[in-house]
């Protein structure tokens, strides 16, 4: 099965969301909207598990790694403070509100910004999220467009 399908299959209900639909006029990172950062984020975690082999709850790990940034303000016009140390608990809260969470969903989001916030992720979809992030970031930073999708 391709990334796109399987993250599809996982999180339709989730990417066709006014939330996160709201998502596609925020700019994230260099030109990247919020949500083809939130995309990019769970292609990123499927393809770390398919290259090292690593088995993961990938229904979980993608629907976290979807609503991991669901923090729903635009940071550039809102401008809060703490928002590096913050944004992963108000995207929980957000989630938790619109949809129902597992324990490792939870998990995943709101631990994603280690080493940033003390605690580490406890599952290891969550630290793969965590991971798949910052290569995302830097990815969509150097304009490495074929990288991600
Ligand atoms: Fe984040
Ligand atoms: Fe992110």
């Amino acid at each position: 099965m391709k990334i796109p399908e399987e993250i599809l299959i996982y999180g339709q209900d989730i990417l066709s969301s006014p939330g996160m639909l709201r998502g596609k006029e925020l700019v994230h990172h260099g030109r990247t909207c919020r949500y083809r950062h939130s995309l990019n984020v769970a292609a990123v975690s499927l393809r770390l598990c398919r290259w090292l082999s690593i088995p993961a709850r990938r229904r979980d790990m993608v629907r976290g790694a979807l609503l991991h940034d669901y923090y729903l303000y635009d940071r550039r016009a809102e401008r809060k403070k703490n928002h590096l140390r913050s944004h992963a608990q108000t995207a929980h809260a957000n989630a938790a509100a619109d949809f129902t969470l597992s324990p490792v969903e939870e998990d995943v989001i709101r631990h994603h910004m280690f080493p940033i916030t003390p605690r580490p992720p406890r599952s290891r979809e969550g630290i793969i999220v965590c991971v798949a992030d910052k290569i995302a970031t830097f990815g969509e930073l150097l304009g490495l467009k074929a990288f991600l999708r």
